[in-house]
């Protein structure tokens, strides 16, 4: 490839949230369009890492796939040729070079991952035989190698490509910079067989450090809208009806100032509702906040913020059940046929220099 690459992986998980839709979904597809002129844009499911904690794998292949649909359907374009979007498993050689980087890793550094940590400790919280995301555990299924290897298959990811740019959320730094240290340990050891990727910071002035806004909580607008709040009360979820989604803008937590005004710390409730208007209705925050400031019935405003999100939810639905599902399989393979020999060719440039193949 000679354009340089831009890569991130598209987490699976079957219940996305506006949260996610509009701080998430939009603006990286916004960046791929953005910038697939000057770049090669890799996007990906991380499907292999998707069990390094346990699931149901009844549900996996469909949710592969319905994940694939829904950033369809949310605008990613399935007709530009340098935007590529593949699944991890089609492109073995990233499990060929998971192993061998495994084998220059060592066992402290993944045991510094913060997320290894956070994710094993949640998983030891579990007694045996309880559930675990709606599946029953046994004791030995608990800390897999594959959540401590974590790290290691996602530096594959990167470095097969030759990835520069690599758009990842706060919680996935370290485990860039760990892509960043493994490549140059590999650089200084066999000579130049990666291109290292930016550092972290630079990541966020390409980028913008500002992903998108962060949605709060319906019930809790103190906290930000995450999978975590058990309930769901206070979370629409893109595939919630809109007499659902409708129930919970009508109950949503507001305060007693009796005045609408835009103010995240006095009226954290309000402005959460005003925000989610200005998104979901397409309108600029400013007009909204214009329109409604100094109104006194906070049902007027909820009934507003219900119809919006109502109508997007309707229309964002009629999107999915539109999308060209033969058209995405055919871009599917097409692109992970390209990728495969990215891929390998990488893969043979490591195999040659630990000594698998011969050298050229
Ligand atoms: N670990 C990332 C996440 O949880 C997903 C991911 C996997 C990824 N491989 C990647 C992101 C490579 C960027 C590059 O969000």
């Amino acid at each position: 490839m000679s354009k340089p690459v831009i890569l991130t992986g598209l987490r699976a998980n079957n219940d996305l949230h506006i949260g996610n839709y509009f701080g998430a979904l939009l603006p990286l597809i916004d960046m791929a369009k953005n910038h697939a002129d000057e770049y090669e844009i890799n996007l990906f499911v991380p499907d292999l890492h998707s069990f390094t904690t346990p699931i149901d794998h009844a549900q996996l292949h469909g949710q592969i796939m319905h994940n694939l649909k829904l950033f369809v359907a949310a605008g990613l374009p399935l007709d530009h040729p340098n935007i590529h979007i593949y699944r991890q498993s089609y492109v073995p050689a990233h499990s060929e070079l998971t192993w061998i980087l495994d084998c220059f890793t060592g066992m402290g550094e993944m045991n510094r991952m913060t997320q290894f940590k956070d994710k094993s400790q949640k998983l030891l919280e579990v007694k045996p035989g309880e559930g675990y995301a709606g599946i029953t555990l046994a004791k030995e299924q608990q800390i897999s190698v594959g959540l401590f290897n974590y790290p290691v298959l996602m530096a594959a990811d990167i470095l097969l490509y030759g990835a520069t740019y690599v758009p990842v959320g706060d919680d996935q730094t370290q485990h860039l910079e760990f892509a960043r240290d493994i490549a140059g340990r590999m650089n200084n050891k066999f000579g130049e067989l990666f291109i290292v990727p930016k550092a972290v910071k630079e990541q966020h002035e390409f980028f913008g450090k500002e992903q998108g806004l962060r949605i709060k909580d319906l019930s809790d607008p103190s906290r930000k809208m995450s999978k975590s709040d058990e309930t769901g009360k206070g979370i629409i979820f893109l595939g919630d009806s809109p007499a659902e989604a409708s129930k919970k803008v009508m109950a949503a937590t507001t305060d007693s100032a009796g005045t609408i005004h835009h103010d995240m710390d006095k009226q954290p409730g309000i402005s959460n509702l005003l925000q989610i208007h200005a998104l979901a209705s397409g309108e600029e925050l400013t007009d909204v906040i214009g329109k409604y400031d100094g109104q006194t019935r906070y049902g007027d405003l909820k009934k507003d913020v219900a119809a919006s999100v109502s109508a997007m939810l309707t229309d964002f639905q009629a999107k999915l059940t539109q999308v060209d599902e033969a058209a995405l399989m055919t871009k599917l393979e097409s692109d992970e046929k390209q990728m495969n020999e990215v891929a390998n060719a990488t893969l043979l440039r490591v195999q040659q220099a630990v000594g698998l193949r011969a050298k050229a």
